[in-house]
Parts: structure tokens; C-alpha cells; sequence
């Protein structure tokens, strides 16, 4: 299969004065198709390995190639069009736009994409239906409960149908009844062909994943 992920001899160090070394020297291959679960305790790296691949952020030093190309030489503009066309992402903390309702935080995500009009509210229904939200299609984030808004970022980072999915966390806020139908609904995704990277503090749902990878102080342990 088709390596879909190179990350080779990839660091991240934050802060100037009080450096913090969140990825020591990672190099790791995803092919396509894979589901993936990153594991390890709080502050080893996990959501900052996920804001790398996403193009987020850039790194000390180190490379990153998704689907052929590399990122870490793309500026500020190509990453955004690469994440819009390639990923799908969903935020530890959701990250969704306050004003907005959650269709239109849904349809933001295919307007950047650049789909029409039409199949962005006919998709963003379509998502939200999926995700038992359909009586909520017109509330805000803030009118929301956490679990409901995390489904809602499921459904944003499901809307491009992109290729490559980034999970972080994403059944942090659910009751273990919702965070199962998350779970299978991950697993159908992957059997559709989608790669999926989750990185999740969830015995559970890391079982799903074809290979767990356990990281500790910016490494990934052997
Ligand atoms: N923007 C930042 N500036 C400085 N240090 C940071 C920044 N973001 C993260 N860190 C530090 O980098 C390390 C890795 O953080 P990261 O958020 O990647 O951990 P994590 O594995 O996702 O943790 P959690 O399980 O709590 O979400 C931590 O020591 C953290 O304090
Ligand atoms: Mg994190």
C-alpha cells in the first residue's frame, strides 16, 4: 500500500528562553488506509504531532510528507489549500466558530474547500444526521453540550471527504453509549478507505486501531 504519511527525524521545540522539547527526533510511516491510535500521558506530544502532520505549525527541524508532497517546505497559503483538499481534522478542544450554527461551522469548512454551495448544505444535513445531531442543525456551540459539539467537529473534519482524518481526542466529552457509536462509525470510515490518526487517551478505542504507537517525552517507545 501507498505510504499516505512520511514524518522522518521530526523535533519541535517550543519557547525561546524555557524550551520545551515536544518531539525529539519521530520518524514514523502511516500507508493508506491504516487506522492508527496514539497513546501516551498527558503533555508527550500527541496534539502536537497531530498540529505538525495538519500543518498548524511548523518544525524545528525534520520532514513531513503527506500523499508525495512535502509540507514542511509549503508556506502559510499552500498548507491551508493542502489541509482544505487532504485532512480532516478534529480538535482536542473542538474549535468550532461561536457565531456560527452548526451547519454553518460544517459548510465553513467546504466553503474553504471550495465546494458548491448546493452539496455543502445538502452534506452538512447529511453529516449531522450521522451524528444524531439533526434537531441541532441551527444551534450555536455555546447551545450545545460538549459531547454535542464534539460530534459536530467530527462532522466538520468528515466533510471534505478527505483522505486523511487527524483525531484528537474525539471521545473526550462522550458518555461511553456515544463514544461506542463513535468508535464504529470510525471503524466504517476506515473501511471505506479513509486513513485515520487518533490520538486518545482511550484504552477502548485505541484497541480499534490496526497499530498502537505509544509515545513518551517526544519519542515514539519502541
Ligand atoms: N504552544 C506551546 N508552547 C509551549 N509549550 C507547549 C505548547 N504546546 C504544547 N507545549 C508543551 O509541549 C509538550 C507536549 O504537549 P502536547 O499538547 O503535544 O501534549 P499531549 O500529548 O497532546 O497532551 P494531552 O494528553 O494532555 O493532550 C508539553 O510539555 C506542553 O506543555
Ligand atoms: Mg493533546
Amino acid at each position: 500500500m501507498f505510504d499516505i504519511l512520511v514524518i522522518s527525524k521530526l523535533t519541535k521545540i517550543y519557547g525561546t528562553k524555557v524550551k520545551t522539547k515536544a518531539l525529539d527526533n519521530i520518524s514514523l510511516t502511516v500507508k493508506q488506509g491504516e487506522l492508527i491510535a496514539i497513546t501516551g500521558e498527558s503533555g508527550c506530544g500527541k496534539t502536537t504531532l497531530l498540529n505538525l502532520i495538519a500543518g498548524l505549525d511548523y518544525p524545528t527541524s525534520g520532514i513531513i510528507k503527506i500523499d508525495g508532497i512535502e509540507t514542511t517546505k509549503l508556506n502559510d497559503q499552500e498548507l491551508a489549500i493542502l489541509r482544505s483538499n487532504k485532512i480532516g481534522i478534529v480538535f482536542q478542544f473542538f474549535n468550532l466558530f461561536p457565531i456560527l450554527t452548526a451547519t454553518e461551522n460544517i459548510e465553513l469548512a467546504m466553503m474553504i474547500a471550495k465546494k458548491s454551495e448546493d452539496s455543502q448544505q445538502k452534506r452538512a444535513m447529511e453529516l449531522l444526521k450521522m451524528m444524531g445531531l439533526a434537531n441541532k442543525a441551527k444551534s450555536k456551540p455555546n447551545e450545545l453540550s460538549g459531547g454535542e459539539q464534539q460530534r459536530v467537529a467530527i462532522a466538520r473534519a468528515l466533510a471534505n471527504d478527505t483522505k486523511l482524518i487527524l483525531m484528537d481526542e474525539p471521545t473526550g466529552n462522550l458518555d461511553s453509549k456515544t463514544s461506542q457509536d463513535i468508535m464504529k462509525y470510525i471503524k466504517n470510515l476506515n473501511k471505506d478507505g479513509k486513513t485515520i490518526i487518533i490520538a486518545t487517551h482511550d484504552q477502548t478505542l485505541a484497541k480499534f486501531a490496526d497499530r498502537i504507537i505509544i509515545m513518551k517525552d517526544g519519542k515514539i517507545k519502541k
